[in-house]
């Protein structure tokens, strides 16, 4: 189903393949989005951007930045404002996360958090959104997560980072409303994704294979439809509250969850 204009210039930060951003950059170029792709890693943007455009068609061009720095996040506008023009929909899906106690936690690790998860999102919405507003029309959606909703052991930092991108959204959504601007979070549950990998590597590495797969089993009982999230099931949310027939949907933190929390 076709749910977009694919007049409008659509911008994906995180947006490497193996990550719910790739997910979502995948299935609007499918419905032929002109879209400005961004990520760190520049050399696999650039390649990811010139799979979708070949595989579609569609305008897809790749931009390397660092949305923790507002001088790159400025140099990349400049570029996509250049080559592609404004973006109208801005869909924020970078982020890092780490698996660490708050005890073992030091500031260092909180601010790295802090400067992507939260600051990367401002940095983004400042730089774009006075364009939005200026057309009266604008599209942004942030990814938080259910641990900012729920609080996790060993994700607190992460969990405190994503629960500021909510805290920011409801506000943001209140003041850009009156221009047709909207503003929403979805926030996934588990989702198979390389940032979900690193992790359960990592919690393997510590845990050892037995209690891991006790922990395994565990988790998926706390998911009422018994599996891990894929990141389809995230982007297909994404899709609908980018596109028009979302007009009336503004400031919601929309969960994708297969039942794990039910506020
Ligand atoms: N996968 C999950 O289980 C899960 C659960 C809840 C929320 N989320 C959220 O969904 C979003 C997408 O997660 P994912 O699992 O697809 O992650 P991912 O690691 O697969 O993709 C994240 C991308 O962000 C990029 N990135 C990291 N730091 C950056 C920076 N400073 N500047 C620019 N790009 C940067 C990475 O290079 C990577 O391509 C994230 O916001 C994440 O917090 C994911």
């Amino acid at each position: 189903m076709e749910l977009l204009d694919t007049q409008r210039l659509a911008l994906v930060t995180g947006a490497v393949e193996g990550g719910i951003g790739f997910r979502v950059a995948e299935r609007l170029a499918a419905e032929g989005a002109r879209q400005a792709l961004v990520d760190i890693d520049g050399d696999a943007i650039a390649a990811t951007a010139r799979k979708l455009a070949e595989a579609t068609g569609t305008e897809v061009r790749g931009y390397a930045a660092d949305i923790a720095d507002p001088a790159s996040v400025l140099a990349m506008a400049e570029a996509v404002r250049g080559e592609m023009g404004e973006p109208e929909i801005l869909i924020n899906c970078a982020a890092i996360v780490s698996d660490k106690l708050f005890l073992e936690s030091d500031y260092g690790d909180w601010s790295r958090m802090t400067e992507i998860c939260l600051y990367g999102p401002m940095n983004l919405i400042k730089t774009f959104a006075p364009a939005m507003v200026e057309r009266q029309y604008g599209r942004i959606i942030c990814l938080a997560s259910d641990s900012a909703r729920l609080g996790q052991a060993r994700l607190s930092y992460y969990a405190a980072a994503k629960a500021g991108v909510i805290a920011l959204c409801k506000s943001v959504a209140q003041e850009l409303g009156p221009s047709s601007v909207t503003v929403n979070v979805v926030s996934p549950g588990a989702t198979n994704t390389s940032l979900r990998q690193a992790r359960e590597a990592s919690l393997l590495d510590q845990m050892g294979p037995e209690n891991y797969a006790k922990r395994e089993k565990k988790v998926l009982r706390m998911y009422p439809l018994r599996r891990i999230g894929g990141p389809d099931d995230i982007a297909s949310m994404i899709a609908y509250v980018a596109s028009d027939r979302a007009s009336w949907v503004t400031g919601q933190v929309i969960s994708v969850n297969g039942g794990f929390a039910m506020p």
